[in-house]
């Protein structure tokens, strides 16, 4: 409701001041205990019949917060009291990396979409990991990896640079996501190109194996692209089997515009960038029906792409859709700028409603079942 009122006031600003004031907001009541039991209080119920295990990991719920919106790791306190089952932080780059130059976000509010073209700006590894150190997470933390944006860095540099980062974070995340899309960068390779991806995997399966001395064994997920072709995907399907990927986020944005309803001549004024939102949840769809095809349903699938976006879906029947094709977990972020905070509420009760209807006793059953 108080969103609902502040909302015109809010799209009416610059998005990138929003974003900036939204985090610097956030990491003040990170820090207040008082603030974060209070956040809980009012958001972050939390309901036995949601619990899931997944990747080997513990869920209170299995709503997450998607990547991108902590980028450098300032947020967790008050993620998990807004209600969260658990969150992405970053994509993190092994060195700091600018990003493009403003503007780069675009809100599209006639299709309940955004454009972004942040460029993986990122503080960098060391900085990311010092402060995370001092966090205790009270909910399970993925942490977005990313080769640095710096076109200069390229082939076997590219790869460790990678590994870099995944060594650093290793012993203190609960599973590492591989951001392999990258339609931000001005380089024209990504590690969705079958042969970069196939010596990267083969490295980072080594740098597993040595990890995995003194440490719990941890999970890796694909954050693939909603655009990738038929044979791409395939081959990735193989590779990612090949060297031991234990699932997979569908997916990262889209470059794709067909269909929208926003002015075309204000995009082209924008420029390239990622959509999010609403548009983005039919690729999003259709491309976890093509994985879980491909993988037989035998790998779990983080589902991410439009969920809260539209005002007329109940955004749990969404994520139920989500949860209906395959997917173990969902994740969102654009739907936060449409709906607010409060989402995370309405999605979870709307969830035990629905499991209550459907007379399913809870959610790890009804993973169990399919
Ligand atoms: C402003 C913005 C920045 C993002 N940055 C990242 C990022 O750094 N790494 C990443 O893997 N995904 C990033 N994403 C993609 C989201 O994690 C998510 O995959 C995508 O937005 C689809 O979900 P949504 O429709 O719920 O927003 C970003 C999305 C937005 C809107």
């Amino acid at each position: 409701m108080l969103y609902r009122l502040l909302r015109p006031l809010l799209f009416g600003m610059n998005p990138e001041l929003v974003h900036r004031q939204t985090i610097r907001l956030g990491r003040t009541l990170s820090r207040s205990v008082l603030a974060r039991n209070l956040v809980k209080q009012v958001y972050g119920p939390q309901w036995k019949a949601l619990r899931v295990r997944v990747l080997g990991l513990e869920f209170d719920n299995p709503v997450g917060l998607a990547a991108g919106f902590d980028k450098q790791g300032e947020l967790p306190g008050i993620i998990a009291a807004l209600g969260f089952g658990h969150m992405e932080v970053g994509s993190i780059s092994a060195r700091p990396w600018p990003g493009n130059l403003s503007p780069t976000l675009l809100r599209l509010p006639g299709d309940q979409g955004l454009i972004n073209y942040l460029g993986l700006n990122s503080e960098g590894s060391e900085t990311v990991l010092k402060r995370l150190q001092k966090v205790d997470f009270r909910i399970p933390i993925g942490i977005n990896l990313v080769k640095t944006a710096d076109p200069e860095i390229a082939g076997e540099e590219a790869i460790e640079d990678y590994l870099d980062s995944v060594r650093k974070f290793y012993p203190l995340a609960d599973y590492i996501t591989l951001n392999l899309s990258c339609p931000n960068t001005v380089e024209g390779k990504c590690f969705e190109d079958p042969e970069l991806l196939q010596p990267f995997l083969s490295r980072l399966q080594k740098t597993r194996n040595e990890m995995e001395t003194g440490n719990r064994s941890k999970a890796f997920l694909a954050k693939l692209s909603p655009d990738l072709d038929d044979s791409r995907l395939g081959r990735l399907m193989e590779l990612s089997q090949e060297y031991g990927i234990d699932g997979f986020v569908i997916g990262n944005t889209t470059s794709r515009r067909e269909g929208l309803k926003t002015n075309q001549g204000r995009m082209n004024a924008f420029g390239p960038g990622g959509l999010s939102g609403r548009p983005l949840k039919k690729h999003v769809e259709q491309m976890i029906d093509r994985v879980f095809r491909l993988t037989e349903g035998r790998v779990p699938i983080v589902a991410c792409g439009g969920v809260g976006c539209d005002p007329d879906q109940d955004p749990a029947g969404e994520v139920w859709g989500y949860l209906k094709r395959g997917a173990s977990l969902v994740q969102m972020y654009t739907g936060l700028i449409y709906q607010g905070p409060s989402l995370v509420k309405r999605i979870n009760r709307g969830l035990v409603n629905i499991l209550q209807a459907e007379g399913i006793s809870n959610l790890k059953e009804f993973l169990r079942s399919r």
